[in-house]
Order: C-alpha cells, then sequence, then structure tokens
C-alpha cells in the first residue's frame, strides 16, 4: 500500500504542488489522468524516491519512504520499484538482453527474463539491437525489463505516448495483464484505456480536499 499524505512539492519560480492525500492500494491497478504540468510525472518521481516532497510523507507498506536516507530509497527502488518511461530509456545499440541483463550489475536477478518476453510476445527479438525494434516492441522490452526484478510496484509515465492507438491500447492490456498481483500506476492521458485499469485518479485538480479514489472524486 502506498499512501500519499499531505505531499507538497514545489520546483524553483513553480507555484507549489499540494496533493490531494491518496491511497494506492496492493496489488491494484490505477490510472492517472490529468492535464499536462498537474504533477504527475512528480508524483511518480516521489513515489520512486527520485524526488522528495517538501512537506508531507509517502508511506509504502506502513514505512515513511519520504524520510529515509537516500541511500535507502535508491536500494528500495533498484529492488523493489518497475518504472517504464514513453521513451523507454533503452540503449539502443545494445541487445534486447543486454538492456535487460545489464541489471545483473545492480544485483538484479534476470532469470525470469525469457519467460517474460515471450509472454510480452517478444522472445525472436532477444538478441536483435533496440534500434531494430519497432515502438511497441521497444515498450514491451522495457516493460520486461521493469518486471524482471519481480517489483512490487510498476509505475508507468505515459507508456503509451509513443505508439499508435491500437498498438498502444494493446501494450496497456498486455502490461496490466503481467502486472496483475502488483501495484500498477500508469500516467497516461487516453481515456479510453480506462477499462484496463481497477481505479482511474483524476489528477486535473490535485490541490485541495482529500480525494476518494472509489468515488472517483474529491471529498468535502
Ligand atoms: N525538475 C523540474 N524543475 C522545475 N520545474 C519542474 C521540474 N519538474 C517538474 N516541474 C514543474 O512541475 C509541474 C509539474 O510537472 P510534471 O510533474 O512533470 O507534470 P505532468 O507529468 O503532470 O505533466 C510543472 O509546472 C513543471 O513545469
Ligand atoms: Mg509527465
Amino acid at each position: 500500500m502506498i499512501e500519499i499524505k499531505g505531499v507538497s512539492k514545489s520546483f524553483k519560480n513553480e507555484t507549489a504542488l499540494d496533493y490531494k492525500d491518496l491511497t494506492f492500494e496492493a496489488g491494484k491497478s490505477y490510472m492517472l489522468l490529468g492535464a499536462s504540468g498537474c504533477g504527475k510525472s512528480t508524483l511518480l518521481n516521489m513515489i520512486a524516491g527520485i524526488l522528495s516532497p517538501d512537506r508531507g510523507r509517502i508511506i509504502i507498506d506502513g514505512k515513511d519512504m519520504s524520510a529515509a536516507p537516500q541511500k535507502e530509497k535508491d536500494r528500495f527502488r533498484i529492488e523493489k520499484i518497475g518504472f517504464i518511461f514513453q521513451d523507454f530509456k533503452l540503449i539502443n545499440e545494445m541487445t534486447v538482453a543486454d538492456n535487460i541483463g545489464i541489471l545483473r550489475l545492480e544485483g538484479i536477478d534476470t532469470s525470469g527474463m525469457d519467460s517474460l518476453l515471450t509472454r510480452l510476445g517478444i522472445a525472436e527479438k532477444k538478441n536483435k539491437k533496440v534500434k531494430t525494434l519497432s515502438g511497441g516492441q521497444k515498450q514491451r522490452a522495457a516493460i520486461v525489463r521493469a518486471l524482471v526484478k519481480q517489483p512490487d510496484i510498476i509505475l508507468a509515465d505515459e507508456p503509451t505516448g509513443n505508439l499508435n492507438y491500437s498498438i498502444g491500447e494493446q501494450v496497456i492490456k498486455e502490461l496490466t495483464q503481467a502486472a496483475k498481483g502488483k501495484t500498477l500506476i500508469a500516467v497516461t492521458h487516453d481515456e479510453r484505456l480506462r477499462p484496463y485499469f481497477d481505479c482511474v485518479i483524476d489528477m486535473n485538480d490535485i490541490t485541495g480536499s482529500p480525494y476518494d479514489v472509489a468515488q472517483g472524486k474529491a471529498v468535502e
């Protein structure tokens, strides 16, 4: 379970982003909707321990991770969080297998790679350089890289932003399937993808009163 409590974050020359209190339950999938600039990526980065809130707490499984030393946050992210990005963040000149195998340098067991590649339908791309893959195949490779460590939490920041709708829909279908039983938080602008998630959170109005995920709206 991930609890966002009284979190506020500001950047230089920016008004503060004040987040409503939110709880992400373990094992559920969440779609985060909201206009550009409303603070979606910042929230994912704070959950991942890449950014720290200025105020408030981010509590993961009962532990206030926002108060943990950076080293502990980094270890937690490496071991427990799978992060998927819009622009894949794969190394184009390396093969798919090497992009994933490189995680062993961080002590990650990558022995689940082959079965995940098969599950995502890109087993035959294993020894191909990433630059030869289509956008959908690159995103599938990035999903395998995020899932191979068997993370408890999967964060996806506009994972279909660089894909056309039908490919993106297929990727979301596969991602939500592969992430079953884990906590998945995915940012996407596309309302058509709603049916694939357990809960949809509209982040457009992130200031003010607490947000009731079950009701899908702010509560007074
Ligand atoms: N590293 C940064 N430095 C300065 N401002 C930032 C930084 N990251 C985000 N912001 C600002 O914080 C706000 C929220 O950004 P972001 O979380 O990226 O929004 P979203 O992902 O919803 O589009 C924006 O106004 C953005 O300009
Ligand atoms: Mg963003």
